[in-house]
């Protein structure tokens, strides 16, 4: 593949950089995106399986969803594109990697600096009293040992905010990088999708790789199109 030069220069340059994922990069392990044709919202609605008041009001209904969701993610591996990115993470001087996607997938290729915005589908907390819990293998909704409350994924619901001590590395990374590769997302869901710009205000060369342009091609220095699992390892060897 061949890039533009002012890609192979500013990610040669680059003493600090981060990639803000999305669904994206994980679906060519096998785990659906959110929107588009066969995304999880084709034919579900958010509020009722990822919201507080969905939880509420039908909390088996959305710890079964989990159930479903965690046991298609037990059986996917990292691709081509988490380890990519992986290997930039030792080209770089400083290099964190921002994601949306709460599969673990960054974590099992091996890279090390890893912000979950939207949380761990592995981890577990009491809607109640906030205890943490590992993952839990179980088919009924399971209660805290210290409160009783009912236990739900530690994971960002729709309406809740993220935890300020993520948002705030999330932004100091935008607000400090040389440059931001945005990859698999279509930054419809804030205040994820807002960190690219913040970066590129900051004087970031923005770096777009995505199937289909998105709001954020609008903006971004270089939009590459294609698939993020081709394009992401002939890009890693740039750095090396
Ligand atoms: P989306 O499903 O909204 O977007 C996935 C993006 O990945 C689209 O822009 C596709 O074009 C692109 N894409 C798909 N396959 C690709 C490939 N092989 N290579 C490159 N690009 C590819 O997913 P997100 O943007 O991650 O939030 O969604 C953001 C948030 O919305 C999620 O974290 C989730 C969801 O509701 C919460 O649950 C809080």
């Amino acid at each position: 593949m061949k890039f533009k030069r002012i890609v192979i220069e500013k990610i040669k340059s680059a003493k600090k950089g981060f990639a803000l994922t999305g669904a994206g990069i994980s679906a060519p392990s096998g785990i659906p995106t959110f929107r588009g044709e066969n995304g999880f919202w084709k034919d579900k609605d958010p509020r009722e399986l990822a919201s507080l008041e969905g939880f509420e009001k039908n909390p088996e209904r959305v710890w079964d969803w989990y159930n479903e969701r965690r046991s298609i993610i037990r059986k996917t591996k990292p691709n081509p594109a988490h380890y990519a990115l992986t290997e930039m993470e030792d080209s770089f001087e400083q290099f964190a990697i921002i994601t949306q996607n709460i599969d673990n997938l960054h974590e099992e290729a091996g890279s090390r600096n890893v912000i979950e915005l939207h949380g761990n589908i592995f981890r577990n907390k009491c809607s109640e009293c906030g205890k943490l819990f590992n993952d839990i293998e179980q088919l009924e909704i399971p209660r805290c040992d210290e409160c009783g409350g009912l236990i739900r994924p530690d994971v960002v619901w729709f309406g809740e905010a993220l935890p300020k001590e993520v948002l705030q590395r999330a932004i100091q990374w935008s607000e400090l990088s040389d440059i931001c590769i945005v990859i698999g997302t279509s930054a419809m869901v804030q205040p994820a999708s807002s960190l690219p710009l913040f970066a590129r205000e900051n004087g970031a060369f923005v770096l777009e790789i995505n199937k289909n342009k998105t709001v954020i091609s609008s903006y971004a220095n270089e939009t590459i199109l294609g698939q993020a699992e081709t394009i992401l390892p002939e890009l890693s060897k740039i750095g090396i």
